[in-house]
């Protein structure tokens, strides 16, 4: 890759600082088009009657919540960081578009995962079907609340998906083809994820490579690259594949460790939902291969809840969190590495250092 780069010197990245202000006002802009957008629907569809703006207001209210615009930032940043400010143009109204439409796609992923994760928390908030079943139930509705609660949160998920795909509409060439694959690899590995924790199957090959398709692509590799190829930069992908599969690692397994130790305060969602569920994290996988007490309670619990105790036991006496760790270090040096042999210029490589670092030693 670098040496393509250094053959072709016009398709150098030019040697500029990190233009925080640049970057701070697309990101703004990003916000601002989401909340024009969701307003925008909110009012019509509740022109029509109240009701039918309920899963627009749902989709506003977790968009309103915060969470850390991780995907936004590293499509803005691969953008900027391949020379995108001196692109003009469209090319600024369309990375705002398809930042927007990356977060977006976000929230349909989190309202449809919270209700496959059976989580009752989000954001610090309640859940979307989390608070449509307790509405149906505390109004005596007709019907199941549960099934109310969920009906809501799917069609909410499914409208902010179509919204995403509204903003996304303005990508063409390259950048159309990483949106469709980021959408569908997302997708698939939800499926994975969940096939994998109903068949009990601990797999740590498997684990890795579900934390890169169902969170790591969507989060960092595919958003610079699709960034950069909004910039004119496409070619820009095979580092931004190598730099944002590790990062996107990394951010999966501290996912993975905060929710078996983390603070659901600062994290905003509940502890141990994927002991609960039975999920094949990495964390699990490699438990299960280095301790036979754990091995046992991961057999021994199929189609039984897992004995949460002696499991919590059990990891931390094996000290399987450590070798998480000592993993998501390894992923961060690989991330680096990936930039060191890049063309990119140095301000936007260091910048590039910090995010990886932010995303695989959060706190929340
Ligand atoms: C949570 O993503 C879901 C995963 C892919 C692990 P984030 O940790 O980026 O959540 P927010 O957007 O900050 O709430
Ligand atoms: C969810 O992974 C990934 C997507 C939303 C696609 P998790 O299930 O681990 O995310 P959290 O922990 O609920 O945020
Ligand atoms: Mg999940
Ligand atoms: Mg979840
Ligand atoms: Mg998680």
């Amino acid at each position: 890759m670098h040496e393509q780069l250094e053959r072709s010197p016009s398709r150098t990245v030019a040697e500029h600082g990190v233009d925080q202000e640049t970057c701070d006002k697309l990101m703004e802009r990003v916000d601002r088009r989401m909340e024009e957008l969701l307003s925008a629907e909110a009012a019509r569809w509740g022109a029509v009657d109240a009701r039918a703006a309920v899963p627009v207001a749902a989709v506003a209210e977790l968009v309103a919540a915060g969470g850390k615009r991780l995907r936004p930032l590293f499509c803005v940043t691969g953008y900027l960081a391949a020379g995108g400010a001196a692109a003009g143009g469209t090319a600024e109204d369309t990375v705002v578009d398809a930042a927007a439409a990356l977060e977006l796609l976000h929230a349909f992923a989190l309202i449809h995962d919270d209700i496959m994760d059976d989580s009752a928390t989000r954001r610090g908030t309640p859940t979307v079907h989390a608070a449509f079943a307790h509405l149906h139930g505390r109004n005596g509705w007709a019907g199941e609340s549960r099934r109310y609660g969920e009906g809501v949160a799917v069609l909410a998920g499914d409208l902010a998906l179509s919204y995403a795909y509204r903003l996304a509409g303005t990508l063409n060439g390259p950048a159309a083809g990483m949106w469709h694959e980021l959408v569908t690899e997302m997708i698939v590995g939800q499926q994975l994820d969940m096939a994998l924790a109903a068949e009990a199957a601990a797999d740590p090959g498997l684990a890795r490579w579900i934390a890169v398709c169902k969170s790591g692509a969507y989060t960092i590799h595919r958003p610079l690259a699709l960034g950069a190829a909004i910039a004119g930069r496409p070619d820009l992908e095979p580092v931004f594949a190598a730099y944002g599969s590790a990062a996107g690692e990394a951010f999966q397994l501290r996912d993975d460790l905060l929710d078996a130790f983390g603070d659901q305060a600062v994290t905003g969602k509940p502890t141990g939902l994927d002991l609960d569920a039975h999920k094949m994290t990495l964390l699990i996988a490699l438990a299960a291969a280095k301790d036979e007490r754990v091995a046992r309670i991961v057999r021994d619990g199929r189609g039984t809840d897992w004995d949460q105790g002696a499991l919590r036991e059990a990891l931390l006496a094996c000290s399987v969190r450590h070798d998480v760790e000592e993993r998501i270090d390894v992923l961060v040096a690989d991330a680096r590495a990936a930039l060191a042999g890049s063309a990119l210029p140095a301000a936007w490589r260091r910048r590039l250092e910090e995010l990886a670092d932010s995303v695989a030693y959060r706190d929340h």
